[in-house]
C-alpha cells in the first residue's frame, strides 16, 4: 500500500520525483459505535488515528514534514513535544537516516511515547517545563541552527494531516460534525482545511480538558495540568486557525474534566472495544457530556493509541487476580 503522499499527491506540496519518506500512514479504520450513538442521540464513528504506524495522527504530517525535509536539504530535524510528535519525528527521521532532537516536558509525557523516541534513536531532552516553554525554545533554537522544526508551525504539517478529512469524506460526504481533542490546534486546524478543500463544512467540536483550556477561557494558561499528558498545552501555536475553524464551520470548543475523560476512555475500552489515549477519549467525553447539539451524525478522532499510555490503563483498569497452579483454585478465581 503507498502512503499519504503517493495517495493524494494531487492535493499535497509534492511532486513525482520527490524523495517520500512514508510508513504507510493514513487510511486508517472508520467504526460505528453503537453504545456511544445511544447515548449521544447521534450516529457516532470513530475514527481510529491510532492505527497509525507509530500509534498517532501526527505520522500523517510526519511523512510530509521529514519527506520536505529531506528534500530541501536537511539531515537533522527538532521538535518540541507532548510525546506522539517527539515518537512519530523519531521514527520518519530514523527511516529517513538523519538525525532527531526532541525536547519533551521532563516526566510528564507518557511511557510508551517516551519508549518509541528513545528506541528510534532520538536524542530525547527532559525539559524542565512544559510545552509552550519547549516550543518557544525550540523555535528560537532553528533560528540559528540547521535543523529542520517538525512541529505543527510547520505547514508541512497542516498539509498531511488534512488527508484524514479527504478518507472521512470519501464516506460520509454529507457528515455533520466532527468531535476532535484540542492541544497545540494543528489538528482541527489541519481537518478544517482538508473538508474545505473537498467541498465539506462539517461543524468543528473542539474539545480541551479542563486544566489546559485556553482557547475556552480566551487567554493562555501559565500552567495547564491535565492527566492528558498529551493536550496539557497552555498557549496553542495555531490559536487564530483555530477559532476561524470553529467560527467558520459553525462549530465550539469547550472544557471537559479529566473526570470526564477518564469515564469516556473506560467506555471506549469496556463497551465499544476501543483502546485509545486519555486525550483521544477527549472527543467522546465532549459529546456525552455537551450532547452533539442536534446534528444527526458525528465523527470523533481518536488521536492516539492506548497503548501510548500504559500507566493510566493500569491504574483505571481492574487488578490482576493471583492464583496457585492447582485446577480448583482455577475454577474458583474464574468463575467467581
Ligand atoms: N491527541 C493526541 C493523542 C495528541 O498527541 C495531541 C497533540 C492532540 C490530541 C492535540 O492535537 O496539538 O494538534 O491540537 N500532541 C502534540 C505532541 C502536542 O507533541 O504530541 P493538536
Amino acid at each position: 500500500m503507498p502512503g499519504l503522499i503517493e495517495r493524494h499527491m494531487d492535493r499535497l506540496p509534492f511532486e513525482k520525483g520527490d524523495p517520500i519518506i512514508s510508513l504507510g500512514e493514513g487510511n486508517t479504520p472508520m467504526i460505528y459505535a453503537c453504545e456511544i450513538s445511544e447515548r449521544v442521540g447521534a450516529r457516532v464513528w470513530l475514527k481510529l488515528e491510532g492505527l497509525n504506524p507509530t500509534g498517532s495522527f501526527k505520522d500523517r504530517g510526519m511523512t510530509c514534514a521529514v519527506s520536505a525535509a529531506v528534500r530541501d536539504g536537511s539531515n537533522a530535524v527538532i521538535c518540541a513535544s507532548t510525546g506522539n510528535t517527539a515518537a512519530s519525528a523519531a521514527a520518519y527521521a530514523a527511516r529517513a537516516g538523519i538525525t532527531c532532537a526532541v525536547v519533551v516536558p521532563g516526566g510528564k509525557i507518557a511511557q510508551g511515547k517516551l519508549a518509541q523516541s528513545l528506541i528510534h534513536g532520538a536524542r530525547v531532552i527532559g525539559l524542565d517545563g512544559n510545552f509552550d516553554e519547549a516550543l518557544k525554545l525550540v523555535r528560537e533554537l532553528v533560528e540559528t541552527e540547521p535543523v529542520a522544526l517538525v512541529n505543527s508551525v510547520n505547514p508541512f504539517r497542516i498539509e498531511g494531516q488534512k488527508t484524514g478529512a479527504f478518507e472521512i469524506h470519501d464516506v460520509l460526504p454529507d457528515l455533520a460534525a466532527l468531535a476532535i481533542p484540542v492541544g497545540n490546534a494543528g489538528n482541527v486546524t489541519a481537518w478544517w482545511k482538508g473538508f474545505q478543500e473537498v467541498g465539506a463544512a462539517p461543524r468543528m467540536f473542539g474539545f480541551q480538558a479542563a486544566g489546559a483550556a485556553p482557547l475556552v477561557l480566551g487567554h493562555p494558561v501559565e500552567n495547564p495540568e491535565t492527566i492528558a499528558t498529551a493536550i496539557r498545552i497552555g498557549n496553542p501555536a495555531r490559536w487564530t486557525e483555530a477559532e476561524t475553524a470553529f467560527a467558520e464551520s459553525n462549530g465550539s470548543v469547550r472544557t471537559v474534566t479529566d473526570e470526564q475523560i477518564l469515564e469516556a476512555y473506560r467506555l471506549l475500552a469496556n463497551k465499544e472495544g476501543v483502546f485509545c489515549e486519555p486525550a483521544s477519549a477527549a472527543s467522546v467525553a465532549g459529546l456525552l457530556v455537551h450532547g452533539a447539539d442536534g446534528v444527526e451524525d458525528v465523527v470523533c478522532v481518536l488521536t492516539g493509541n492506548g497503548l501510548k499510555d500504559p500507566d493510566t490503563a493500569l491504574a483505571q483498569g481492574g487488578g490482576v487476580t493471583p492464583c496457585e497452579v492447582d485446577i480448583e483454585a482455577l475454577r474458583a478465581v474464574v468463575l467467581g
